[in-house]
């Protein structure tokens, strides 16, 4: 097998067990562990003068290549291009999208830079696999530096349709740096329709047979490979954390009252907005669960330069206030709302003392967490989840209570289904969603993407 090249900006910290942002360094650490490799990509540190040397640390057979970023790239590129263009615009929120060249030129800068420092550790059998928005004209710049390596890239959001995707100024070279690489996956069937029609009424290129696309002067192969969790490492923390002091502190303290449970970076893409209106609505609606069901949201706080992720702090912690205002007991507050992170183990106990887990994004890629919560379950006695049909997790966990998270009163609804579920029909959701968690788990992922790529031949330019 040849060796692994990973680039993605957010690296996993080196050391175990510690918090990391979001569900994309979780699921590479889990793939590379097992594969090894090299994983490049950003500190996650701002500084005025950078070294010019990239950081390497070494953990088994996994080497962490890492640079750090100046103000104005992190600017720029991060908070910039990345999450304010990109983010919003690939989650369908064009009223939250801010367009500058200046920012575009900072995006392509970064990217020309960690493709010259990233090329000195490429051999020539080396594989080289990009991950997400913050980096697609990666492999285009290092096809431009004269490598012909097999390339894939994996886009972790969703692709929006062209209507949406056109809005951004840019999105001939972005997508032209896509068609850069020898294949292209995605999480959804969706995304990959949205990807084709771009390629047919936009660049005007064809589709071939065997998921083949030729575009902008190259042949690559764009398929679906939907993301999965360690599904394993999961079951064994959970049961581990089941006997934990903090389970078991978290059970104390909810006196036989049922949890219901949201865990997401602190992100408007996340709907956690709706989540608190929607538990304030059960709490109108079927007054029964007054005092007997509490809702816990851990949500860490998340970009917290960009203007959007200020407001969308602001906004819940005025639902939360208002809404514990509004109900709460002397010995009783319905809405534990903790902008923190916790280490997987710990989240696993959580979940798993949870009987609901509510997953209510208005668009995700594919949110791992509702992979997180089937897999920590009791088997003998599993909570539901409760899953917006905009994540792409529903395509596999259509066990789950699905719901339109634009409808506050249905998610209401669902949550009131939920709570009242007998085990048995609990048992066999759980079993359905669970059969699919463990078949398509982080490792049949990555054999999958890396297989495809092993095998898409490189097609070299053909202009
Ligand atoms: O999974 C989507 C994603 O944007 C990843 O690319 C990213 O690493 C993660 O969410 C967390 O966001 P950030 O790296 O901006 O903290």
């Amino acid at each position: 097998m040849s060796r692994l090249v990973v680039v993605s900006n957010r690296v996993a910290p080196v050391k175990e067990g510690k918090a990391s942002a979001g569900g994309l360094a979780v699921a590479i650490l889990a793939a590379l562990r097992k594969s090894g490799g090299i994983w490049f990509g950003w500190s996650g540190e701002v500084s005025d003068a950078p070294s010019e040397e990239v950081k390497i640390s070494r953990v088994g057979r996994l080497a962490y290549a890492t640079v750090d970023l100046t103000p104005q790239d992190h600017e720029e590129y991060y908070n910039g291009f990345a999450n304010s263009t990109l983010w919003p615009l690939f989650h369908y929120r064009l009223d939250l999208t801010v367009f500058t060249r200046q920012n575009f030129s900072g995006y392509r800068r970064v990217n020309a830079l960690f493709a010259r420092k990233l090329a000195p550790h490429i051999g020539p059998d080396d594989l080289v696999w990009v991950h997400d928005y913050h980096l697609v004209p990666m492999g285009e710049e290092l096809r431009r530096a004269g490598f012909t390596n097999r390339m894939g890239f994996f886009l972790h959001t969703p692709l929006p349709a062209p209507e949406i995707l056109t809005a951004l100024p840019e999105h001939e070279t972005l997508m032209r740096g896509l068609c850069a690489y020898d294949l292209v996956g995605f999480q959804t069937d969706t995304d990959l329709r949205a990807f084709h029609e771009y390629i047919v009424l936009e660049a005007r290129g064809e589709l071939l047979d065997d998921g083949l696309v030729r575009a902008f002067g190259r042949t690559l192969r764009a398929a679906v490979f939907p993301i999965g969790i360690d599904t394993e490492n999961v079951v064994q923390q959970a049961q581990i954390a089941a006997r934990s002091r903090q389970t078991e502190r978290l059970r104390q303290s909810l006196v036989d009252r049922k949890l219901i449970i949201g865990v997401d970076r602190l992100d408007y893409s996340k709907g956690i907005p709706v989540r608190f209106q929607a538990f304030e609505r059960l709490l109108e609606e079927y007054p029964a669960n007054r005092g007997r069901v509490t809702m816990m949201q851990i949500a860490p706080p998340s970009r917290a330069d960009v203007a959007e992720y200020i407001e969308i702090r602001q906004v819940l912690e005025t639902l939360a206030g208002h809404i514990n205002g509004r109900f709460a007991e002397f010995d009783w507050v319905p809405i534990r709302y903790l902008n923190k992170g916790f280490n997987r183990r710990t989240l696993t106990g959580f979940l798993r003392t949870a009987r609901i887990g509510l997953v209510t994004p208005l668009r995700d890629g594919m949110n791992l967490v509702a992979k997180e919560y089937v897999a920590s379950q009791d088997p003998e006695a599993p909570g539901v989840l409760v899953l917006s049909r905009f994540a792409g997790a529903a395509r596999e966990l259509d066990a789950a209570l699905i719901v339109n998270p634009y409808d506050i009163e249905g998610v209401a609804d669902a949550l009131q289904r939920a709570l009242e579920m007998p085990l048995a029909e609990r048992k066999e959701r759980w079993e359905a969603m669970m059969k699919c968690v463990v078949e398509n788990d982080v490792t049949a992922w990555r054999e999958a993407f890396v297989g495809a790529l092993e095998a898409a031949p490189f097609m070299a330019d053909e202009q």
